[in-house]
């Protein structure tokens, strides 16, 4: 549904481009973060209005459906939404809201929106801006990984990996890389025939040869029958760092790769929510 939503958002945006329309028409498309005040305003609408159906939560009751997180009334647009508020559904028991004030819908949709967790007010531990400043210097990560196209290119791109994995996992990832999914990962000696040595990533091996990228990026193709022996270092590349952050500068560096990955719910992964979805 995230895709769905994703993907209708995107060719809005073609549209809007090619036709010179000003995107600020939209209510969907503002991007101000919304006021907490909106929001404790919605949650209140919501539990004197919606509660005693679709539950406190929105996440829906044996009376009502779920409009909160995956659920059908996240694929509706603030326009639907503020339609079926307005007119009810005529034949069931959801009752028509004529008299709720336009002001107050709006609240409501914008409450509704933040427990979809696809409003701009996502939980993070800590300041991105501020994860960011240690990724790219104190921490020392963008000398082996990259985000969004800068840093190093030893290690992995980080670019995406919270969004496939939750904040716990991204946090252990950090603090003990050791068990990560990869395992240890560690750098190649090859030792060639004639005494020359190249240190680096394996990046591709097959019968008769292998592809070693060396720390200051160069790759060198050495065909096996050069080869004197090849040594992988059993110490892993990825540092042990949990000793050197404090509590904020981690939960930093873990909203920065979580902001960065686009996971706007980040208790979960990406591949959870999904989950989630089609239990529904
Ligand atoms: C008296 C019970 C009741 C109340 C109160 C109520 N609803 Fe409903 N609502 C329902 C029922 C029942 C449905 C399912 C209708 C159907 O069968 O399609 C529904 C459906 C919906 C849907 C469509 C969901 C979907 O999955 O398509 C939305 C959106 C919705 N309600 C929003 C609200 C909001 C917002 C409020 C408060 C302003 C509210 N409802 C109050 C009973 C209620
Ligand atoms: C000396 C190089 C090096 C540095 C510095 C480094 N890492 Fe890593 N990191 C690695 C390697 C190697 C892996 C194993 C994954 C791979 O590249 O194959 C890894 C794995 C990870 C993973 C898991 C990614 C995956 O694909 O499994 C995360 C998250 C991570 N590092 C974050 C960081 C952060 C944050 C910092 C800075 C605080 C950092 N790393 C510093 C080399 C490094």
């Amino acid at each position: 549904m995230l895709i769905t939503r994703g993907v209708l958002g995107l060719a809005v945006v073609i549209v809007t481009c090619a036709v010179h329309v000003p995107v600020t028409t939209s209510q969907e498309m503002k991007a101000e973060p919304k006021a907490s005040s909106t929001l404790a305003k919605g949650g209140q609408i919501l539990a004197s209005n919606c509660a005693a159906c679709h539950g406190i939560d929105g996440k829906g009751s044996e009376r009502a459906p779920n409009i909160a997180q995956g659920s059908n009334a996240q694929q509706l647009s603030d326009e639907q939404l503020s339609r079926i508020i307005a007119n009810g559904i005529p034949g069931t028991a959801m009752p028509a809201f004529h008299s709720l004030p336009a002001e107050q819908v709006r609240e409501l949709i914008a409450y509704l929106r933040s427990l979809e967790g696809t409003g701009k007010t996502a939980k993070l531990p800590g300041k991105p801006e501020d994860g960011k400043a240690i990724f790219f210097s104190k921490g020392g990560c963008s000398q082996c990984h990259m985000i969004a196209g800068q840093g190093g290119f030893i290690a992995s791109d980080l670019t995406e990996f919270a969004r496939t994995h939750s904040l716990e996992q991204v946090r252990s990832a950090i603090i003990e890389p050791s068990t990560g999914r990869k395992g240890p990962v560690g750098l190649a000696t090859a030792i060639l025939r004639d005494g020359e040595k190249y240190v680096g990533r394996v990046r591709n091996e097959d019968n008769f040869s292998i592809q070693l990228q060396s720390l200051d990026g160069t790759f060198h193709f050495i065909a096996k029958s050069d080869l004197e022996k090849l040594e992988y270092d059993t110490k892993p590349l990825m540092p042990n760092l949990a000793s050197t952050f404090t509590e904020k500068e981690l939960n930093d560096l873990v909203s920065f790769l979580i902001s960065a990955s686009g996971n706007r719910n980040p208790e979960h992964s990406a591949k959870e929510s999904e989950m989630d979805n089609l239990e529904d």
